[in-house]
């Protein structure tokens, strides 16, 4: 198996640099098996407790960090926000003092603001191990690994690669993230296309091109990864007509067809079917989401393995 990482925190992907990203992608890949449940769990993380600290809804990022601490030989606890004493006022430092003290050794946090991670990083110093697991609209970054993941299985290296990057860019941590991560890999292009409001002017990037039309943004990439409307993040009465959306960024067959031959679509999910994408690619032969959910548990035994494992630090 390919030799594991040392890593002590991850808040964005900024935290790597590109030999470490490469081998985080490697010992992902080496523990594919065992993420997936078709080889035994390993015992690495024996007697370490790994905190779930979740401050914003989750369903593949949550169970995934779970299932991987778990199938590394770690305990689990899993904090949601909404049955806690966060509802009494209790701050996420506070909390994050109270989890522990209790002899805790990592932290998996997801929040709605895009600086609570990097804040809390701030406050607890470099050594305790952390992980983002999506910051408002700022960070994700193990998703854009797991997706680097997914792209490198099916098409080999990035540097050849065309990306397309479509949908809500401006409130996207995913679109951010991958976008970095992409970049530090040498992907060979990026695009991003979203109407104009959904495009977000932190990313006005030289090295990426922006589309404001999905049909010329689709042609020839090698990658689709299309992206939900993030209502949760827009002001009220701000949110694009569904129906609307889809008639002119809907990411259907006939639209798919413009993308290379052999182009896969990524979504990091949760999908909302007839709104940014047809079911009829959802669930067609080149979608990869849920080899992308797969992925997701393994580059989280990784990340988890690099942050906790008894390696010289
Ligand atoms: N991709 C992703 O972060 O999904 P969840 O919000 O379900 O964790």
């Amino acid at each position: 198996m390919s030799p594991t990482p040392v890593l002590r925190q991850l808040t964005d992907i900024d935290d790597l640099d590109r030999a470490t990203a490469l081998a985080l992608l490697d010992r992902a890949q080496a523990l594919r098996e065992v993420a997936g449940g078709r080889a035994p769990a390993l015992d690495t993380l024996a007697g370490r407790t790994v905190v779930n600290l979740f401050f914003e809804n989750s369903t593949r990022t949550r169970v995934s960090f779970a299932l991987a601490a778990r199938r590394l030989g770690a305990e689990v606890v899993d904090f949601h926000a909404h049955t806690s004493s966060t509802a009494k006022g209790e701050t996420l430092l506070d909390t994050w003092r109270t989890l522990h003290a209790m002899g805790t050794d990592a932290f998996v946090v997801r929040h709605a603001d895009d600086d609570a991670v990097a804040a809390l990083a701030a406050a607890i110093g470099p050594d305790v191990p952390l992980v983002n697991a999506g910051s408002g609209r700022r960070a994700h970054p193990t998703q854009a690994l797991l997706d680097a993941l997914t792209m490198r299985q099916c098409l080999g290296d990035w540097s050849g690669l065309t990306v397309t990057v479509v949908g809500d860019i401006r409130h996207s941590r995913v679109a951010r993230s991958n976008l970095k991560l992409l970049r530090l890999l040498g992907v060979g292009a990026l695009r991003v296309a979203a109407p104009a409001a959904l495009h977000a002017d932190d990313l006005d990037d030289p090295a990426v091109q922006r589309f404001e039309q999905l049909e010329p943004a689709l042609a020839g990439a090698d990658v689709v990864m299309a992206l939900r409307v993030q209502h949760e993040r827009m002001a009220q009465g701000g949110s694009p007509d569904p129906a609307a959306f889809h008639a002119d960024w809907g990411l259907t067959t006939a639209r798919l067809a413009r993308a290379a031959p052999h182009a896969i679509v990524l979504h990091p999910g949760p999908i909302n079917r007839g709104v940014e994408i047809a079911s009829e690619v959802a669930d067609g032969p080149r979608s990869m989401i849920l080899a992308q959910v797969g992925n997701g548990v393994a580059v989280r035994m990784a990340v988890l393995e690099a942050l906790l494992a008894p390696a010289p630090r």
